[in-house]
């Protein structure tokens, strides 16, 4: 059965990547959430996509340029009635431990190389004891490979923008035990060619019913969405 992972948590109806969106999709019943995770100035992981916090927070700035106690007076549902922190990586994997979702790290160390970052979410992991229920993904496939020499008992994912020529190859070349790639840029036989040489694929984001539609036809591993309600009600159906 294809998963369901909820993009920045279920960012369809609630503020992305915050604890309400994180429950809120663990409520609709999604079988993993997808998170972003940055460094602040005195070095502690936290869960936004951008690298300033202009988009998606009251604030301004660079996140590398905030201590943590000041990031989080920022208010991160700007649209929303109920104020909400930007969570640090600690609170959502301590959340994660009440219940039994996979959770997709992502490392935004694209723009920034944040140094020591794959470091500091490996330990938090295994702090918490979820290496089994946790992937590390990235667009810098040079954090994905040595996030596996950190840590081989954690699964690795490369993020990929454009097509790959057999993408499974290059997976096992460094180890990955899956590919994420826009799913745009794959075809049906890429995935199931993929899958048949035992790599997971996790296409994201999708969004619209005939590419649920198309991803559950051909029972792809997962795929990253913003909306999972949407998502568990077509998934019925096959
Ligand atoms: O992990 C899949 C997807 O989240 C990658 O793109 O920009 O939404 O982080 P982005
Ligand atoms: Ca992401």
């Amino acid at each position: 059965m294809t998963q369901i992972f909820a993009h920045r948590g279920y960012s369809a109806s609630f503020a992305e990547n915050t604890m309400g969106a994180f429950v809120e999709a663990e409520k609709a019943g999604a079988d993993g959430i997808e998170l972003d995770v940055q460094l602040t100035k005195d070095g502690e992981i936290v869960v936004i996509h951008d690298e300033t916090v202009d988009r998606t927070t009251s604030g301004t700035g660079f996140v590398k340029d905030f201590l943590l106690k000041d990031l989080l007076k920022l208010n991160a549902n700007k649209k929303g009635v109920k104020k909400e922190p930007i969570p640090t990586l600690s609170e959502v994997l301590e959340w994660l431990k009440t219940n039994k979702l996979i959770c997709n790290i992502e490392l935004k160390n694209g723009l920034f190389s944040y140094e020591g970052m794959e470091q500091k979410v490996i330990q938090l992991v295994r702090t918490y004891g979820l290496t089994n229920r946790i992937i590390l993904s990235s667009f810098n496939h040079y954090s994905i490979v040595y996030s596996y020499r950190l840590a081989p008992e954690i699964e690795t994912a490369p993020l990929f923008i454009e097509g790959i020529y057999m993408p499974w190859i290059y997976a096992q070349s460094i180890k990955a035990k899956g590919i994420h790639p826009n799913h745009s840029a794959v075809s049906d036989e890429i995935i199931v060619r993929t899958m048949a040489n035992g790599i997971a694929v996790r296409p994201y984001t999708v969004n619209k019913d005939t590419d649920m539609h198309r991803l559950f036809k051909i029972n792809c591993t997962s795929f990253i969405t913003d909306d999972p309600v949407k998502a568990l009600r077509i998934r019925k159906l096959y």
